[in-house]
């Protein structure tokens, strides 16, 4: 089968993302630079992507950890620190987490094998929504939370309009709700220091709706087909 084919299938992207991966060289079939429309067969060929070898499989697997901070989401990293595949005991399927949160994030992170879902739940044309609690310096004004409502500049772009509200305040320090719609790198510690509040700690209370309630800091459980189906219909897919 061509190879954008079988990374979908295995969940590392969908068919479009993945030929843009195979693009960029980040794809390997038997050690050498995979190369667009290349045929493999799962049963002789080894394709690596990301230092992973790549699985073939039905998408199928659908996770939700509560993650804990001090773990990477990251398959591998040169400087040995933990990852949060180290806390999935006993899912035996390749998992890839839908976006990313930073080493010291706490909270809802998904994980499937499903490329498409996860293409999807990540794309701004789809605006899935986030829901972030953060605990920063100093407590804002309603001037500065209209400013975080109304987008603030991040290298040159406007993020786009979120909602933002104190929801308590304590030792000078204040918690901030913001709910996005978008994903760009780091957004919610540049946003927030953008309007003078640096972040402190940053928990992701929600994802497409998910929540980890029930789920202990470094617990996970496979969704509910219900809990599936509703991302679905929520980025298109029936
Ligand atoms: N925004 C951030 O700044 N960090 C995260 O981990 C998630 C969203």
């Amino acid at each position: 089968m061509r190879i954008n084919r079988f990374l979908a299938r295995a969940g590392v992207a969908s068919r479009r993302a993945s030929d843009r991966l195979i693009q960029e060289g980040l794809v390997r079939v038997n050690g050498e630079v995979a190369t667009p429309g290349v045929k493999v067969d799962p049963l002789v060929d080894e394709v690596v992507y990301q230092g992973r070898v790549i699985q073939d499989g039905e998408p199928g697997t659908y996770l939700i950890l509560n993650k804990p901070p001090g773990y990477l989401v990251s398959a591998g990293d040169p400087h040995h620190r933990r990852t949060v595949f180290e806390l999935l005991k006993g899912v035996t399927a390749r998992v890839f987490p839908v976006g990313r949160l930073d080493l010291d994030t706490w909270g809802v992170l998904l994980l499937t094998n499903d490329g498409d879902l996860n293409f999807r739940l990540t794309h701004p044309r789809y605006g899935v929504e986030k829901v972030y609690h953060a605990r920063v310096r100093g407590i804002p004004h309603a001037e500065t939370l209209r400013r975080l409502r109304e987008g603030v500049l991040l290298e040159g772009v406007q993020t786009a309009p979120a909602a933002a509200r104190l929801v308590q305040e304590k030792d000078g320090n204040g918690w901030i709700e913001l709910v996005l719609h978008e994903g760009r790198k780091r957004q919610v510690k540049q946003m927030l220091a953008a309007v003078g509040h640096p972040i402190r700690r940053l928990e992701r209370i929600s994802f497409g709706g998910l929540t980890a309630t029930g789920l202990k800091p470094g617990c996970w459980r496979h969704l509910t087909t219900g809990e599936i189906q509703n991302l679905r219909h929520q980025v298109g897919l029936s």
